[in-house]
């Protein structure tokens, strides 16, 4: 028997994660944030280390021992992110993982158009650039009180475009990905449309 993946792609702050980690909770599945895989090479790039050897030896308790959701370490993270050698690494990981029984919810960029093409449930969360913005101004606030939400948005805008546009992998919805628009839903209603659209398929 096959593991049952679901995989929710999207735009920086369209709620991926917490969507994610609910819904894998909710269905006690795996669940794996690949965002930290690059943000993690990206922070270690921050250091000086060279970004393809990282991810070739990548540990996944390197996961735990940075903060990494520092919007320095988001950019690094979408730099590294657009070299295919370092994509190619971290493939093999996220497809294993994606094994795990009796499922698995991965979040990322490309989940399911390259590491799990075979998804049954493919999930395209997007949200407008403020509504992303706002809601990563929120959770930045709690660390850092300087940052300013014009600057953020700059930062989401520059990543999106970097995203979009990198030939390795870049951040677009699969044909057969449901798109839910969250701009005006609250967490809670997000996470309630996208269970309902999962318990329909599974
Ligand atoms: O949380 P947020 O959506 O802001 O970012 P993230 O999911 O932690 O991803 C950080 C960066 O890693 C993104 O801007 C992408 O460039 C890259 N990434 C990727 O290329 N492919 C993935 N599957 C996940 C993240």
């Amino acid at each position: 028997m096959n593991s049952i993946v679901i995989a929710i792609d999207g735009p920086a702050a369209s709620g991926k994660g917490t969507v994610s980690k609910a819904i894998s909770e909710k269905l006690k599945f795996h669940y794996l944030d690949t965002g930290k895989l690059y943000r993690v090479i990206g922070a270690k790039y921050l250091e000086g280390h060279e970004p393809i050897s990282v991810a070739k030896n990548l540990k996944t308790d390197d996961l735990d021992n940075y903060d990494l959701q520092k919007p320095d370490i988001a950019k690094a993270a979408s730099e590294i992110a657009a070299i295919p050698e370092v994509r190619a690494s971290l493939l093999k990981f996220q497809q294993n993982f994606s094994r795990k029984m009796p499922g698995a919810v991965l979040d990322g960029r490309d989940i399911g158009t390259i590491v799990c093409p075979d998804a049954k449930i493919k999930i395209f969360l997007t949200a407008s650039l403020e509504a992303r913005a706002y809601r990563r101004y929120l959770e930045l606030q709690k660390t850092d009180k300087e940052l300013k939400l014009e600057t953020i948005i700059d930062q989401i805008k520059e990543r999106d475009e970097r995203d979009k546009t990198r030939s390795s992998s870049p951040l677009i919805a699969a044909s057969d990905a449901k798109v839910f628009d969250t701009s005006n839903l609250s967490i809670k209603e997000a996470i309630d449309h996208v269970l309902y659209y999962i318990q329909t398929k599974i």
